[in-house]
């Protein structure tokens, strides 16, 4: 096999934060008069935090300034930090840590390459840290997914050629990201969202090293 290295989006690959987001967004709209449905939350898997609130606006149907904004998306997050500090090892999705020591133990490179400016503690909280090489989030790009900016930052902390990485990814603008970014991608979820990627498997259980095989 001739992949180096492992790159893996965190919210919906390695934990299930989606949730946690969509309960944060929901009290907002709730405050500002309105439901946001969990279909509605599916638009907001892999995009930023500035841009997930300008689409729940948009489904609320309200404008506000930049600065009121700023202050809302601020909250959201406050309320989003009371459920990640709760986080424990439990909530790491199945198969994931048995699939990290696997490549671990390969030699194979890991890195986290995520929308999220809460990533490193989200690691910490579930306790995975130690197992990655690099960590590229939300804080360290500019661009976001569909840009393959996070992954090729990635790629270049951990001294991998692009063509040589693999990226896991539950989110359809990540998918391009990572093919924009000249690197093979597998997908974690539904086949018919993340259709441009190379192999779709439905999480970790019963996924190793042998099946990556199959894309590379
Ligand atoms: C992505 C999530 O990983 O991170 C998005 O899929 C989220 O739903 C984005 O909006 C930003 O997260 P955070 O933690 O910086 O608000
Ligand atoms: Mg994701």
């Amino acid at each position: 096999m001739k992949i180096k290295a492992c790159i893996f989006d965190l919210d919906g690959v390695i934990v299930d934060t989606a949730k946690y987001h969509y309960l944060a967004w929901n009290r907002l709209a709730k405050d500002l008069g309105f439901e946001f449905l969990p279909e509605h939350n599916e638009r907001l898997k892999g995009v930023s935090r500035v841009r997930s609130l300008e689409i729940l606006l948009e489904v609320g149907g309200l404008t506000f300034s930049d600065a009121e904004k700023e202050q809302m998306a601020t909250l959201k997050n406050e309320w989003y930090l009371e459920f990640i500090h709760k986080m424990t090892p439990d909530e790491i999705l199945p198969g994931v840590l048995t699939f990290l020591s696997e490549l671990r133990n390969a030699g194979i490179k890991i890195a986290l390459g995520s929308a999220s400016k809460n990533a490193p503690l989200i690691l910490q909280q579930v306790k995975i840290t130690q197992f990655f090489d690099a960590v590229i989030d939300g804080n360290k790009v500019s661009k976001a997914k569909p840009d393959p900016e996070v992954f090729l930052n990635a790629a270049k902390e951990l001294g991998v050629d692009p063509s040589l990485c693999v990226v896991f990814e539950d989110a359809e603008a990540g998918v391009e990201a990572a093919l924009n970014g000249n690197m093979r991608c597998i997908g974690v979820g539904s086949p018919e969202v993340l259709n441009r990627a190379n192999l779709v498997i439905p999480g970790f259980e019963n996924f190793s090293l042998v099946s990556l095989d199959a894309v590379c």
